[in-house]
């Protein structure tokens, strides 16, 4: 721990969430989030719009960020922002901003992956939360990512599996939308599973080889499902929705956990981190809490607030960067496609 204070402006504004934060040496002081309602009526994100409400939320957030942690601007030692992957337009936002304001302030400026900083979210300082130790492995999990990584140092990660068509987020937010849920429909799909039966229907699990994830047949086999059934019955989805619920969040946790076991094997790692947005599910945390029992795994499950889209993830990332002075040109751009 370095004797001087270091302050890190983070901010994040990849997709839908604008957000600020502010860390004094890897302490959260202030985690500010403007979530962007505009797009529920689209059923799903629309970019011009996130861009135009990035616009509009990025100051206050900002000052919201700077107010709640008690710091005044001339104490940022530098600030931390995504550079991607996510919306160019959003992106463009933060990166802009974050620029502009370190140049204003001529301090440094230290630039962010999206999905580097989901994982970096478990070395937040927190009572009551352990740190995952080295190698471990990470499963990201969100709207737009679903990745296995193996994280062996705080910026030496390998994307082991991922996706090769739709985000598991997506499998939940289609299939809600199937039901005729709002948007995003993840979080409703598990409020009602909480009382539904698992094992009411069967939906089929893709096969897919190695650590690699696919969606894009769930969400169709659940249309077909539904379609069939309200054929038959039109009240099928009211009558049955709390059980089609648990059903569909039963197979989708199933096929998570099914490549997390291939995973610990291949790797011989047994530590495993969640991040993303799903890992609010509460089915797939009580999954890992059950493999530590089962399989002796050691699990590390986020805060919710690290969930979803956050800034405090961005700044500890930039707070680790900022220890081995790893900084960024004012030349660096956003960029929509950005690898681990
Ligand atoms: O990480 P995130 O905020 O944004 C992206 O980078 O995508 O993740 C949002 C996704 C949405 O698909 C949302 O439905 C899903 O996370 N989500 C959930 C839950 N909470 C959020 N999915 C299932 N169960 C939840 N409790
Ligand atoms: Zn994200």
């Amino acid at each position: 721990m370095p004797d001087q204070k270091i302050n890190i402006l983070a901010i994040e504004s990849s997709c839908d969430d604008t957000a600020a934060a502010v860390l004094c040496n890897g302490k959260i002081l202030s985690n500010i989030v403007a979530t962007q309602a505009v797009h529920q009526q689209y059923g799903g994100v629309v970019p011009e719009l996130a861009s135009r409400a990035h616009q509009q939320n990025i100051v206050p957030v900002i000052h919201q960020a700077l107010a709640k942690a008690n710091i005044d601007k001339k104490d940022v030692s530098a600030i931390a922002f995504t550079r991607g992957p996510g919306l160019m337009g959003s992106l463009l936002v933060g990166t802009s901003f974050a620029k502009s304001l370190a140049m204003g302030l001529d301090i440094p400026l230290i630039e962010v992956n999206h999905m580097q900083a989901h994982i970096l979210a478990h070395f937040i300082e927190e009572d009551g939360f352990d740190k995952p130790e080295f190698p471990f492995l990470a499963m990201t999990i969100s709207g737009g990512h679903t990745q296995i990584v193996k994280v062996s140092d705080y910026f030496e990660m390998e994307v082991i599996g991922e996706t090769m068509d739709d985000a598991v987020g997506e499998a939940f937010d289609k299939s809600a939308k199937i039901l005729g849920l709002p948007y995003p429909g993840g979080p409703l799909i598990d409020k009602y599973a909480k009382e539904g039966d698992p094992k009411a229907f069967k939906f089929p699990k893709p096969k897919v080889d190695g650590l690699n994830f696919s969606f894009s047949g769930f969400k169709t086999a659940v249309l077909y499902f539904v379609q069939r059934e309200t054929k038959k019955d039109p009240d099928f989805i009211e009558k049955n929705l709390k059980d089609i619920c648990a059903s569909i969040q039963y197979t989708i946790i199933g096929i998570l956990v099914d490549k997390l076991k291939k995973a610990v094997k291949e790797t011989g790692i047994n530590q495993v981190a969640i991040g993303g947005g799903v890992s609010a599910n509460s089915g797939i945390r009580q999954a890992l809490r059950d493999a530590e029992t089962k399989w002796g795994w050691k699990c590390f499950i986020p805060k919710f607030e690290y969930t979803t889209d956050n800034a405090a993830m961005i700044g500890i990332a930039g707070y680790h960067k900022f220890l081995k002075e790893d900084f960024a040109d004012f030349s660096v751009t956003a960029q929509s496609r950005y690898k681990i």
